[in-house]
């Protein structure tokens, strides 16, 4: 036993790994050295003969989406919260892995802790599994993002006390109500980050004529978008191809075009926010009642959406600065809290 405690001490030396393995943006935490990766969930295939080969993942292949050429294409494996191309996300998975333990010692496998979506099957729990394990991995737990989000945003998970966590991420809104270590009630939609991208999209196409792409949508969502019209009104210089001519040609876009275009989807995250609080037992519904609605996940960080959230359901909202690292952040405290680890790990279910 003596021995046993004394290797895993030089093992655990040699530092662990929290990931948050999300269909917009894939995250590495050492639990030595702190955040190590934050690339895009995206990946440049080259496919010949039915064969795929990766050329770039991450940073690198982002820029390629909407740019490649016909026989390179840019692919995000991980779709609406689950994985939609099986072998191109176990490639991502394991090129991170590598980069993350690149420089380390090759004899010391890291423990390696996965966020995940609550709707994965349990075949694509075991293919992240088997991707982590091929990486290098030794042992492989895996959270579901809304517990990794609760954990991460410094909520008491653990405690008989009714915790509400609201992850809006690229693929999925994750609705959750938590206490004592599990999942009370939840909600979970397809409408986040892509879809109010898309919502642009459509919007400017239908308004000024012009088709502009995914990444100039993300863009005017980021800069100047909002979920209700707040001050300062902003706007600004938008390139695309018009409709009608082909042509390039620019166009100036509001805050106010950004509201609307997005008003459909702000709907059915409120929506979905007032559905899992009806279903609520009425001792947790009064916890939340008193502490507030919790945020993660980078759809959180549209302008005034806690505004809304506030107006529409009288309970303060808490939307952190960094909530793009919420599920990062708890699947690496969880590394260091095996009893915790042990009671919300999801691998097995
Ligand atoms: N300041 C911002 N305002 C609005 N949206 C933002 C902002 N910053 C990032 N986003 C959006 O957040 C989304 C990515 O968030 P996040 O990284 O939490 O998703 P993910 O974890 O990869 O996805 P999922 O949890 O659905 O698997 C993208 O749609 C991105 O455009
Ligand atoms: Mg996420």
């Amino acid at each position: 036993m003596k021995l046993f405690n004394f290797l895993s001490r030089i093992f655990r030396a040699s530092g662990d790994l929290a990931i948050d393995l999300g269909t917009a943006n894939t995250l590495v935490w050492h639990s030595k050295k702190g955040l190590i990766i934050n690339e895009p969930s995206v990946v440049a295939v080259m496919e010949y003969k039915g064969v795929k080969n990766v050329v770039a993942v991450g940073n690198e292949a982002k820029k390629m989406l909407g740019r490649t050429p016909a026989d390179v294409k840019a692919i995000r494996p991980l779709r609406d919260g689950v994985i939609a191309d099986f072998e191109v996300a176990e490639a991502m998975l394991s090129y991170f892995i590598k980069k993350a333990m690149e420089g380390g010692n090759r004899f010391f496998r890291p423990r390696v802790v996965i966020g995940v979506p609550s709707l994965i099957t349990p075949v694509e729990k075991r293919a992240v599994i088997e991707a982590a394990e091929l990486a290098g991995a030794a042992d492989v737990f895996l959270i579901e993002e809304p517990m990794a989000a609760a954990i991460g945003v410094g909520l008491p998970v653990d405690q008989p006390i009714g915790n509400m966590i609201v992850d809006i991420g690229g693929g999925t809104t994750e609705v959750a109500v938590i206490s004592m270590a599990g999942i009370v009630c939840s909600t979970s939609l397809k409408v986040a980050g892509d879809e109010f991208d898309e919502a642009i999209v459509n919007y400017i196409r239908r308004k000024y004529s012009l088709h502009i792409g995914e990444r100039t949508a993300e863009q005017i969502k980021i800069n100047i978008g909002a979920a209700i019209e707040i001050e300062p009104e902003k706007s600004m210089e938008v390139f695309g191809r018009d409709a009608v001519t082909g042509i390039p040609r620019n166009i100036i876009v509001t805050q106010k075009d950004v509201v609307e275009a997005c008003a459909e989807q702000v709907r059915a995250v409120i929506s979905a926010i007032k559905m899992t609080l009806e279903k609520t037992p009425p001792e947790l519904s009064a916890d939340i009642y008193e502490k507030g609605i919790f945020f993660s996940g980078g759809g959180s960080l549209l302008r005034g959406l806690g505004i809304l959230v506030e107006r529409e359901t009288g309970i303060k909202a808490h939307i952190s600065e960094d909530a793009l690292l919420g599920v990062v952040k708890g699947c690496a405290k969880v590394l260091e809290d095996i009893r915790l680890l042990a009671r919300v790990n999801a691998s097995a279910r």
